[in-house]
């Protein structure tokens, strides 16, 4: 359990660390990272599909840990694609402070 959250952290700190990057210094294409119209996207289908069973969270009310297990669940609540998935993440994690 120890080793998952472990794991669930380094992940959630390199996806935070890399995520200014990709928006601002990533102009060239084909890399995996999110680009910033893929945050763009994040962005518009987490205000389309994450607010229709509650209210639309507040992407500061958790830390990028809790969102990796918040999105777990969602996502497929929400019917999202494994890119989309990834898309909203990155797009919630990139509005916290
Ligand atoms: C099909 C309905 C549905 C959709 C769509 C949905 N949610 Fe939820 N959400 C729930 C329900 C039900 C709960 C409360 C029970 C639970 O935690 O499973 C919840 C709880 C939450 C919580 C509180 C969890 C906590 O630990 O405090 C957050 C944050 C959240 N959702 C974010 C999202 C995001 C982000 C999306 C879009 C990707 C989303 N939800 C889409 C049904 C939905």
């Amino acid at each position: 359990m120890r080793k998952l959250i472990a794991t669930a952290s380094l992940t959630a700190i390199l996806l935070v660390s890399c995520t200014p990057k990709a928006a601002t210094s990533t102009a060239t294409a084909g890399t995996s990272t999110s680009t910033a119209e893929q945050m763009a996207q994040g962005k518009t289908i987490f205000e389309n599909s994450c607010g229709r069973c509650h209210k639309l969270p507040d992407p500061a009310s958790h830390n990028p840990v809790q969102w990796v297990g918040i999105m777990n669940s969602m996502a497929p609540k929400a019917k999202l694609t494994d890119e989309q998935h990834q898309w909203v993440y990155d797009y919630i994690v990139s509005v916290k402070k």
